[in-house]
């Protein structure tokens, strides 16, 4: 069932999103590069995470020269976690779990976790126009039962390409599917991913929905492969309020 709370103890309000810390594990990547050059281009507090201090150090320095105002940490993937507010998990789907296993300790009640996994059959050798079975129905669902329940989780970014995140000199027109259970969590994620301008977030329901959402990449891929582009998703006739 979705709740209309959020994961956020209640005597301590989720904080604006330009003062929100996110991290991003898996930030030295493809995603994690293209999502913290348009965090960092918008001023949202970034640290960058990695399984080597010395791979986020440099991601950060790169970061850091494009935008020198822009507030860049580097830490090993636990200590980037316990000092966000959120937390963008960004690595293959064939790591997701290890991965997962490695900052568990590391998250603390109130955060949440958004999850930009998809189980593209590279996992296993295959094609990245096909996607995988999750026993859980999807990689989102698999995060949520490998992360503490008092953390959010939140599957969102699938459909966005990091190579146009990366372009950060051209425009974006992108909307980004959000799935969650807890829907002042979804808002909390939506609210600071549209802090990047022409990202608009959309509200797609529960998190099983992630099963819908994250063969879309499979698709994008597939398309981008033919068209020689880097697609992403509109959905058209939204409302200008948010339900
Ligand atoms: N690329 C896209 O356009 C895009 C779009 C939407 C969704 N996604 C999804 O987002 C996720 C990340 O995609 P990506 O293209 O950014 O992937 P990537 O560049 O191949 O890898 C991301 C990061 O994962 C970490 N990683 C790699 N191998 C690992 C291992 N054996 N164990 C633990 N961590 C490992 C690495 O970080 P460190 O070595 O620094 O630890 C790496 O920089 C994937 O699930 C992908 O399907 C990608």
């Amino acid at each position: 069932m979705e709740t209309s709370t959020t994961s956020h103890p209640e005597n301590q309000p989720a904080k604006a999103p330009a003062e929100t810390t996110v991290a991003v594990v898996g930030g030295t990547g493809s995603l994690g590069q293209g999502l913290t050059t348009r965090f960092a281009k918008s001023g949202i507090p970034l640290i960058i995470g990695s399984r080597s201090l010395g791979a986020a150090t440099e991601a950060a320095e790169i970061l850091s020269d494009s935008f020198p105002e822009a507030s860049v940490a580097a830490l090993e993937n636990p200590e980037a976690v316990e000092r966000a507010d959120v937390v963008f998990l960004s690595v293959p789907f064939a790591h997701q779990a290890a991965t997962l296993g490695s900052i568990r300790d590391s998250l603390r009640p109130g955060q949440v976790v958004v999850d930009a996994v998809v189980p593209l059959a590279t996992a296993v050798g295959g094609r990245p126009t096909r996607t995988l079975g999750v026993a859980q129905g999807s990689a989102a669902e698999q995060a949520r039962e490998l992360i503490p329940d008092e953390v959010g989780v939140v599957s969102a970014l699938h459909t966005v390409s990091a190579a146009a995140l990366a372009d950060h000199a051209e425009p974006l027109e992108e909307d980004v599917l959000v799935c969650g259970d807890v829907k002042g969590d979804k808002l909390r994620v939506i609210e600071l991913l549209e802090c990047i301008p022409g990202i608009r977030g959309v509200d797609c329901g529960r998190l099983e929905s992630a099963r819908i959402v994250e063969p879309l990449t499979a698709l994008l891929i597939g398309i981008n492969g033919r068209y020689k582009t880097h697609a992403g998703i509109r959905i058209t006739g939204l409302p200008a309020t948010r339900p």
